[in-house]
């Protein structure tokens, strides 16, 4: 596994029905055979104002008090994943948002049945990646 100074960082969080399902190492395991790295990895329940910030575009959205509920409901996995790429080398690996339409071989693809139970968040774009690592792993800088 070769790394850069132009490798990017990208968030990717395990959500609550991975862990709960058993998935977490299947999932993790998949972006380590991709070559990725993980800079920072950890377990938490998110709270009320994270999950806020970390929805902020969404939080006006009916679909929000569900997935606030979902997201908050139960221990997750947070990452700080890096590699050549990797914000869209992730979203191509986690596939579109509702399990029902992803591609098969991707993770929801394969692995969902949900537009919210969906497995796995990742940031979209270079601007989200910076503003979602802020928030949750404010440490790494
Ligand atoms: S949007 O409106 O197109 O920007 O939304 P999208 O990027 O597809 O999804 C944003 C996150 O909201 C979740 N989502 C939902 N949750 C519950 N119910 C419904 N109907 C729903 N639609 C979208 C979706 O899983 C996305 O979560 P993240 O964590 O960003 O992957």
């Amino acid at each position: 596994m070769s790394s850069s100074s132009a490798d990017e960082r990208t968030l990717v969080l395990i959500k609550p029905d991975a862990v709960r399902r058993g998935l977490v190492g299947e999932i993790i395991s998949r972006f380590e055979r991709k070559g990725l790295r993980i800079d920072a990895m950890q377990t938490r329940t998110l709270g009320g104002d994270l999950a806020d910030q970390h929805y902020a575009e969404h939080v006006d959205k009916p679909f929000y008090p569900p997935l606030k509920a979902f997201m908050t409901g139960g221990p997750l996995v947070a990452l700080v994943l890096s590699g050549d790429q990797v914000i869209d080398v992730v979203r191509a690996m986690i596939g579109s948002t509702d399990g029902r339409k992803a591609a098969a071989g991707t993770i929801r693809g394969d692995l969902s049945l949900s537009n919210r139970e969906n497995l796995v968040h990742a940031s979209d774009s270079p601007d989200s990646a910076k503003r979602e690592l802020g928030l949750w792993f404010p440490e790494l800088g």
